[in-house]
């Protein structure tokens, strides 16, 4: 096994923005691990994609509980992996982020917002990556069933225990994130950031509100899905690839590839090879162009993946007529 060395430069390929009002700085463009790091996956493929991601200056990596396929937690198994063959000697700039929230483990206590469930989901995330603690821990989904008064105070006492830095919750819309933010301020909790999903074809936190409210209470936005699962990328110009997360059957949003989207996906694609950039690039930029965007979370399955779509980093302005032809193919 060759010993890993990250590249020197790779402080020089990404910009950083301040998450909300917080200290922490994430890259414009980050990785998730939900797909293409399960157990059944190519680790050699993985790791690359991890090294790749690194040595472009790509320090923050997103993980759950229950990511990874076919079982729960092969992901976070599969990071700890990758981290012992090589990145752990840069854990210090590496942002590692972990969720509960999702069904994670059969019976009553696997699933959802309880105390009991999050403090020990984060305790089995620290054991399968072998990290003493997460940069980053959220609540992935609001729970309508348990008090948020116990779901907030849990993560409190998480980051008071020092098994993590900062909290935030994902999927949570504004007037959640409001009334969480509330409790968060009574306590004095480290909340930096709320995860929701954002893209072009998907733009419900521009209607929430959500994104003005980060901007006002000065929390960050680390977006997912910013691709629509692969959507907006090359990958479904002409056909759905066996090789893709359609084509492998890994999505439920199938249905929605329909003549209609395909024609929608090639129109902006023509306008995204007129700004000289790819699809995928473009697709990036449009949602970083929104100033309550920290970072977009991009999920990728090659190392080539990653180098096309941080360089989206770097073209984040927009004429207005390049705006007017987005919004008539959208
Ligand atoms: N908080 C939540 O509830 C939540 C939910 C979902 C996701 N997430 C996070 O967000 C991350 C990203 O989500 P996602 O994977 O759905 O996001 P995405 O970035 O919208 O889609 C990623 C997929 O797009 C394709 N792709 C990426 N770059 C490409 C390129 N340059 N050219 C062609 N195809 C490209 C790949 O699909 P192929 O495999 O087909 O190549 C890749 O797996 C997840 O890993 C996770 O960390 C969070």
């Amino acid at each position: 096994m060759t010993v890993y060395a990250a590249d020197t430069k790779r402080y020089e390929k990404t910009p950083y923005s301040r998450c909300g009002k917080s200290g922490l700085k994430l890259p414009a463009v980050s990785i998730g691990l939900w797909h293409n790091f399960g157990f059944l996956d190519d680790f050699a493929n993985m790791e690359n994609m991890c090294r790749t991601a690194f040595d472009l200056g790509i320090t923050h990596f997103d993980l759950a509980n229950n990511y990874g396929h076919p079982y729960n937690g092969s992901a976070e198994e599969n990071f700890g992996k990758i981290l012992d063959r090589g990145l752990r000697r840069y854990r210090d700039e590496i942002c590692i982020s972990t969720k509960a929230g999702y069904g994670m483990w059969d019976g009553p206590y696997g699933d959802m917002g309880s105390r009991k469930y999050l403090v020990s989901s984060l305790d089995q995330s620290l054991k399968r990556m072998k990290i003493d603690y997460a940069d980053i821990f959220y609540h992935h989904r609001p729970d309508a069933d348990t008090p948020l008064e116990e779901t907030a105070l849990a993560l409190d006492q998480i980051v008071r225990s020092g098994k993590a830095l900062y909290v935030g919750v994902s999927n949570y819309n504004s007037e959640q994130t409001k009334a969480v933010l509330k409790l968060f301020r009574e306590l004095k909790t480290p909340f930096i950031v709320n995860q929701p999903s954002y893209s072009m074809l998907n733009r419900w936190i521009e209607k929430d509100g959500l994104d003005k409210l980060a901007v006002e209470e000065g929390f960050g936005l680390a977006v997912f899905s910013p691709l629509y699962q692969g959507f907006l990328t090359s990958r479904y110009l002409k056909g759905i690839p066996a090789d893709s997360r359609l084509g492998k059957g890994r999505t439920w949003i199938k249905d929605e590839l329909d003549d209609a989207m395909v024609k929608r996906l090639n129109k902006l694609n023509e306008i995204a090879v007129s700004r000289g950039q790819t699809l995928s690039q473009t697709a990036l930029s449009w949602v970083l162009r929104n100033s309550a965007v920290t970072t977009v979370i991009a999920g990728a399955s090659s190392p080539g993946q990653i180098i096309e779509n941080v360089k989206a980093a770097h073209r984040t302005d927009f004429s207005k007529e390049e705006i007017d032809a987005i919004e008539a193919a959208l």
